[in-house]
């Protein structure tokens, strides 16, 4: 952290549990002053009155429904209008199970959550974090961006949407000192899938990191100075091969010319 970054407010959203309630605690740790937002009113108070005894920071709350516009609203207002210094975009729902048995508006609602909320508190973070010269703006993704998924379509999707905004935002601020990050989790032990009533039992149990494993890490690789933070990927070369396999994948959709496979035989001559 820098020290223009130290002198602003550090906003967590989805703070009031699992990797959000850890962010909380570290960034508080740091000496951050911090404005936590979720709906629980109760357990964001209860995380608040916490940090701020045992790191003797200053602790906001915002109850807010960022899937509701109004809240959505509020919550851009205060990134535009106050020097904050850094915007940790975690708050996302997954409304897991087969679209058969969703509907159209369950699968808005997490559309609304995890892509316009995000997209918006992202731009409006960015705005003040180009008038100051400095900031710091970190996306929670997931790894299901890369795997699209039966039970999980909307969820996928939209973690996809996470990871391709981010890294094309940090294309755009790559010249100067805004730092944006993405985070990518595998498996976490939180309360995601009982908070849906669903198990977290469709992952191996040994996949799991905890949300204090994921969050030290993804801070060690912001401070590393990482765009893209997978913590329980041990080789970093995974990640080139990744990328180098979507880079070959695009030159040769630039080819100019349609693939011989779409061709009709050619009809012997008679
Ligand atoms: N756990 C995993 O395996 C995993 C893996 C990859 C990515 N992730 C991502 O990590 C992020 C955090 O998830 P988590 O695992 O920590 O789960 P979690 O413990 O269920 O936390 C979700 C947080 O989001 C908040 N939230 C949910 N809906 C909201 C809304 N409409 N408005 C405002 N806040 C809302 C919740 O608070 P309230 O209910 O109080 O509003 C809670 O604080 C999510 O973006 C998730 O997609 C998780």
């Amino acid at each position: 952290m820098n020290t223009a970054e130290r002198a602003g407010m550090s906003v967590v959203t989805g703070a009031s549990s699992g990797i959000g309630a850890v962010y909380a605690d570290r960034l508080a740790a740091e000496g951050r002053a911090l404005l936590l937002v979720a709906r629980r009113q109760d357990r964001l108070h209860e995380i608040a009155a916490d940090l701020s005894s045992r790191h003797g920071t200053s602790v906001e709350t915002m109850v807010a429904d960022l899937e509701q516009p109004q809240d959505l609203a509020r919550l851009e207002a205060r990134l535009e209008s106050e020097p904050v210094a850094m915007l940790v975009n975690n708050a996302g729902a997954g409304s897991l199970g087969p679209t058969a048995r969703s509907s159209a508006d369950k699968q808005e609602q997490l559309i609304r959550l995890n892509i316009v909320a995000l997209t918006r508190l992202s731009l409006a973070a960015l705005a003040g974090f180009r008038a100051r010269n400095a900031g710091a703006l970190v996306n929670i993704g997931s790894i299901i961006a890369h795997a699209p998924s039966a039970g999980a379509a909307a969820y996928s999707g939209s973690k996809a949407y996470v990871a391709n905004f981010t890294r094309s935002l940090q294309l755009e601020y790559a010249e100067g000192p805004i730092r944006i990050q993405l985070v990518m989790p595998g498996p976490i032990r939180t309360e995601f899938f009982s908070s849906q009533g669903m198990s977290d039992s469709v992952f191996p149990d040994t996949s799991f990191l905890t949300a204090e494993q994921l969050v030290d890490a993804a801070l060690a690789g912001l401070s590393a100075g990482e765009a893209v933070t997978s913590p329980s990927m041990a080789e970093p070369e995974t990640w080139d091969a990744l990328e180098a396999a979507r880079q070959h994948y695009l030159a040769s959709t630039f080819s100019g010319q349609v693939a011989p496979r779409y061709y009709r035989p050619t009809e012997p001559a008679a």
